[in-house]
């Protein structure tokens, strides 16, 4: 599987295309398709797993650690979060200096590993200035406890400025970023969720201009193309953020009928289009069954051209 590769000043990792998410790891009923899509997912090249403190109700970092135990350290990637708002609060980052050291502390106990390759804060405050948050993330850096650091839900701005005074103060820099990223449009409002920070027109520039890797969540729109594609009945989360907007139906029916041309499954022509564009993309996705699995993960297959990608997102013919 191609690998986007993601440094600082002292680390470099190699983060396959396809990252995995939680897939329900921490849920008994749902633990051993997660072993199976997870013993998959290595099996065909794919090294990172995306959790978070706050997954599984603080559980699933534990499932993922026991999956991984026994496995050689550097075989696999862990991407973890902290600094999650608390649901029972004002929907602001928890990104004191007290909550990311004790959040990171009790992901590392949890996955039981000593590092993790990759933390993100989960979500931003953006009435906490950057010069009070980015010491704190150093910090975490050179005591081995995080390789590389991560903006997940920051703006471009927000991460562009955390970096300036990174760069002015020898700090570590946010070197990856996470945004509900896929081919449909919807906005935070939509989704519920005013922490969210979703793709667009403007930001979309920015990663590109500045080839800042972007790890996508909900990269295949919780299945909407797929089964929008199909005439299949979706999950309410699903159509609550693509269904409202007939463009999103109307890039479903383009996604198929370029799926139906390479001979490949929609769900993977709808991934593919975050891993071939400018920006340095990486997929996370998840999994209900056997079957999503196998035809999503095709997407490592191919790269769209410029022309195919235009083509979903508009119509014009690709050339
Ligand atoms: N940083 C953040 O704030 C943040 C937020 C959300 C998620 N994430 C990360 O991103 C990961 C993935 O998020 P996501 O679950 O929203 O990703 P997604 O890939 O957009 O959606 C996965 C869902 O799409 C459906 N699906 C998958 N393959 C399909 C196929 N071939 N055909 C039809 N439907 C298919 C399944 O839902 P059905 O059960 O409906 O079939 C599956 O559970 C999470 O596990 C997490 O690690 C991060």
């Amino acid at each position: 599987m191609k690998t986007v590769t993601i440094s600082n000043q002292h680390h470099t990792i190699s983060m396959s295309q396809i990252a995995i998410g939680d897939n329900g790891i921490s849920d008994p009923a749902t633990q051993k398709f997660a072993h199976w899509c997870f013993d998959q997912y290595l099996e065909r090249g794919g090294n990172c797993f995306d959790t978070a403190r706050v997954y599984g109700g603080g559980l699933s970092e534990a499932a993922l650690g026991a999956y991984l135990k026994g496995k050689p350290r550097d075989s696999y990637i862990i991407s973890t979060k902290c600094g999650h708002h608390d649901m029972a609060k004002p929907p602001i980052g928890r990104l004191s200096e007290r909550e990311i050291l004790s959040d990171a502390d009790k992901s590392l106990r949890s996955l039981g590993c000593e590092y993790a390759d990759v933390l993100f804060l989960h979500r931003d405050d953006i009435y906490k200035p950057v010069e009070e948050i980015m010491p704190v993330l150093h910090k975490l850096v050179t005591a081995g406890k995080a390789r590389i650091l991560g903006a997940s839900n920051w703006t471009a701005g927000r991460i562009a400025a955390a970096n300036a005074f990174a760069a002015q103060n020898g700090l570590t820099p946010f070197s990856v970023s996470q945004v509900l990223w896929n081919l449909g449009l919807t906005t935070a409002a939509q989704t519920g969720d005013l922490t969210h920070c979703v793709m667009d027109e403007a930001e979309h520039r920015w990663y590109a201009e500045n080839r800042f890797p972007v790890m996508a969540w909900t990269s295949t729109g919780k299945g909407f193309f797929a089964k929008t594609a199909a005439g299949l009945p979706m999950s309410s989360q699903a159509a609550q953020y693509y269904a409202w907007l007939p463009e999103n139906t109307a890039r479903a029916m383009r996604a198929k009928s370029l799926a139906d041309a390479l001979h490949m499954p929609v769900s993977a022509v709808v991934l593919n289009y975050v891993l071939s564009g400018p920006v340095p993309g990486i997929g996370v996705t998840a999994f209900s069954n056997e079957e999503q699995f196998h035809e999503t993960m095709r997407a490592s297959e191919f790269t769209l051209s410029a022309g195919q990608r235009r083509f979903l997102e508009c119509g014009l013919p690709a050339e």
